[in-house]
């Protein structure tokens, strides 16, 4: 992500991160001197947030934000130069549809000014996440998705990285990887 920032000579004052758990893009944000918000559910990951928020060195801030992302609870964040909406579309499409899904996503880049990264599970993810691409190509579908989805957004695909499946159990699952998008606005 930052490599691709820097490539555009774009040093983002404020950054965004849905779903940050214990807030390792943002704090990592904030230790470059963004102002990051961290937007988390679940307390546990959130109490490790907070936690750290409170040791970065004196360049950024980083803000934790207890908060689930919602159609409704999305529009209450605040604009930023840059989002980070990564491993968890998957959670708003399993537990909201897909629908609610695409209106926080649509919702989020309207609050980005410069580059939204976005990545998701894809097929290594369980029938019950119900995936629109389900035995398909993912990587085409949220090509497709994010370029109809993401007015004036301009949709690259950055390369694939390592993940974990849900409960994986052995090296072979630790293999997966997934593609991270950044839609940059041109
Ligand atoms: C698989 S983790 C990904 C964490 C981080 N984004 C990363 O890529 O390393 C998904 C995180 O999103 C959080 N989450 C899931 N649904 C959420 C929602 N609707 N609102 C806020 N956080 C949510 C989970 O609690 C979890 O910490």
């Amino acid at each position: 992500m930052q490599g691709l920032l820097r490539a555009k000579n774009l040093e983002p004052r404020t950054v965004l991160d849905v779903g940050c758990n214990v807030g390792y893009f943002a704090l990592s944000f904030a230790g470059q001197g963004s102002f990051s918000y961290g937007v988390e559910m679940d307390p546990l990951p959130l109490r490790t947030a907070v936690l750290s928020s409170k040791h970065i060195a004196d360049r950024g801030t980083f803000i934790p934000v207890a908060l689930e992302c919602t159609p409704q609870s999305v529009v209450l964040l605040p604009q930023c130069d840059v989002s980070i909406c990564l491993s968890i579309w998957h959670h708003w499409v399993r537990h909201q549809g897909l629908s609610a899904a695409t209106q926080i996503l649509r919702e989020l880049w309207a609050k980005t000014d410069g580059v939204l990264f976005f990545d998701t599970g894809e097929n290594e993810m369980p029938p019950e996440y119900n995936l629109p691409f389900r035995d398909g190509d993912a990587v085409q579908w949220l090509s497709d998705y994010l370029r109809t989805e993401l007015k004036g957004g301009s949709v690259s695909e950055i390369g694939r990285f390592a993940a974990f499946a849900p409960n994986h159990r052995n090296e072979e699952d630790a293999q997966l990887t997934r593609s991270l998008f950044a839609i940059s606005r041109s």
